[in-house]
């Protein structure tokens, strides 16, 4: 439902605290179901380099599902495939089955724009578009939905609020976003994720990058988020994926290792390899 200032113009504009509508249901049938998404016996490969194999895992609906394991075990192609990111590699291939409720990903049909509607994807070095902080926001929302000027700025308002940064950037919309600083870009690129409506938000080491400030701020937002959101967040910092995670999946040599709540994968885990990564003995 629109906010009512959003269908109100006369009345003053107050802080938005509920998502603009975005025209999309296709999940709300299937949200009584507990997995998101089903990865069910997914290989991938660059040419003959088989970089996944065999993986199979449920990623529950709004918690945070983070992905660890050492430097090329795959993490990064998974999420990739996720959301078809891989379709420009022309090496690239896979089998197997990936379904975002009742959306078969890699079925040749699936639409793959309105596929990352559904999928947004935050990378681990920030890239705003060279333009203004306000048309990054209002980028995907001018592709997809057909909003009135004053509804377009709710909806960028609420997106930088929800990203905590809006009260960085209030005052200088229309400047550059590049001129941000890299905590405050990465900020404004969860806000551009999320101003679309996504229902999953794919985060590729989101706080490499950043001081630990703006990582703390970061952790925050995707705790927060994850009330909204399903998010999968890849990263190599233990205690980032013990502080804000609910599940973790551990990969080693483009295998799951094994998954289960972060709690039990760090204090108790089933396998040895997962202790010795945990424990920071390798990678
Ligand atoms: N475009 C590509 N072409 C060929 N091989 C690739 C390509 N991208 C990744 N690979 C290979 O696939 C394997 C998995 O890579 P991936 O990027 O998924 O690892 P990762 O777990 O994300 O690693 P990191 O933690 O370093 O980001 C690696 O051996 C990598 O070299
Ligand atoms: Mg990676």
């Amino acid at each position: 439902m629109l906010p009512t200032s959003m269908t109100e113009s006369a009345q003053p504009r107050s802080a938005p605290t509920t998502q603009p509508s975005t025209g999309l249901d296709s999940s709300v049938a299937s949200m009584n179901d507990p997995t998101c998404i089903e990865i069910a016996h997914f290989d991938a490969w660059y040419g003959a380099f088989q970089a996944i194999h065999d993986l199979s895992l449920s990623i529950p609906r709004n918690q945070v599902t983070a992905f660890i394991g050492p430097s090329g075990c795959g993490k990064s192609t998974l999420l990739r495939w996720i959301n078809r990111m891989n379709d420009i590699v022309p090496s690239a291939h896979s089998k197997g089955t990936l379904r975002l409720d009742e959306l078969d990903i890699l079925h040749p049909s699936t639409d793959v724009v309105h596929l990352r509607r559904r999928v947004g994807m935050v990378f681990q070095k920030p890239n705003p578009f060279p333009k203004t902080i306000f048309e990054n926001v209002a980028f995907g929302p001018r592709l997809h939905m057909k909003l009135r000027r004053g509804d377009l700025e709710e909806l960028v308002e609420w997106s930088l609020r929800k990203a905590a940064v809006w009260d960085e950037v209030k005052d200088r919309l229309h400047a550059p976003a590049l001129g941000l600083s890299g905590g405050q870009q990465q900020r404004l690129c969860i806000a551009r994720a999320i101003a679309v409506g996504p229902e999953v938000l794919l985060m590729d080491e989101p706080c490499s990058a950043l001081d630990p400030a703006s990582t703390l701020a970061i952790e925050d937002l995707i705790y927060e988020l994850r009330e909204q959101y399903t998010i999968v967040m890849v990263t190599h910092n233990m205690q980032q994926a013990s502080r804000c995670s609910d599940r973790t999946a551990f990969f080693f040599e483009g295998q799951l290792i094994e998954s289960g709540p972060t709690d039990d994968v760090f204090t108790k885990p089933q396998q040895k390899r997962t202790d010795d990564y945990v424990r920071g003995r390798f990678g």
